[in-house]
């Protein structure tokens, strides 16, 4: 590929790059930042990029900072993602997101049977069976989810 016929996204001086996210999920971690209309900042979105390990979406959001809660949505989706953490044009923090040993409130169960379905005052709640590929088991019904049916199910 020519240099000069590649159009990138351009670098941003200040906030987030969530990158290295699989092809096709750059939508879904959209919408767990409840990035919908306008946010007041500038969102770059490249979908289907070139990377040295094949193919990725990449998320750039100027001023904006990541909580723990959002991080932890963003591995279910995206459990390659890295997130870089841009001050004044540089990288100052790099890290991969890490899926949790036990998956509290993010998450509803897909049995419609499952306690956590009945109105009941319980807070939905996984392990981590395998982590690629991601499945997690309900505590509570023992019902097994994996990656497709996690991202549909994200609270
Ligand atoms: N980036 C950006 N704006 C900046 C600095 C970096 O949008 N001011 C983006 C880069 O385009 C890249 C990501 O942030 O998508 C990480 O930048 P960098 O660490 O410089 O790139 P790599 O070394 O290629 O990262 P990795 O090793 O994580 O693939
Ligand atoms: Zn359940």
């Amino acid at each position: 590929m020519e240099e000069e016929k590649t159009l990138k996204v351009q670098k941003i001086k200040n906030g987030i790059v969530i990158d290295h996210i699989p092809c096709g999920r750059a939508l879904k971690v959209l919408k767990i930042l409840n990035i919908e209309g306008d946010i007041g900042s500038a969102v770059s979105i490249a979908m289907h990029v070139r990377s040295r390990y094949g193919w990725k979406d990449i998320v750039k959001i100027e001023d904006r900072f990541l909580e723990e809660k959002e991080l932890d949505k963003i591995a279910l989706v995206a459990p390659t993602a890295t997130v870089n953490i841009i001050k004044d044009y540089k990288v100052v923090k790099k890290h991969r997101v890490e899926v949790p040993d036990r998956i509290v409130g993010i998450v509803r169960c897909t049995n419609p049977r499952c306690i956590t379905n009945q109105n009941e005052p319980l807070t939905p709640e996984f392990y981590v069976i395998s982590r690629d590929p991601l499945i997690i088991k309900c505590k509570y019904c023992e019902r097994d989810m994996e990656s497709d049916e996690i991202v549909e199910n994200i609270i």
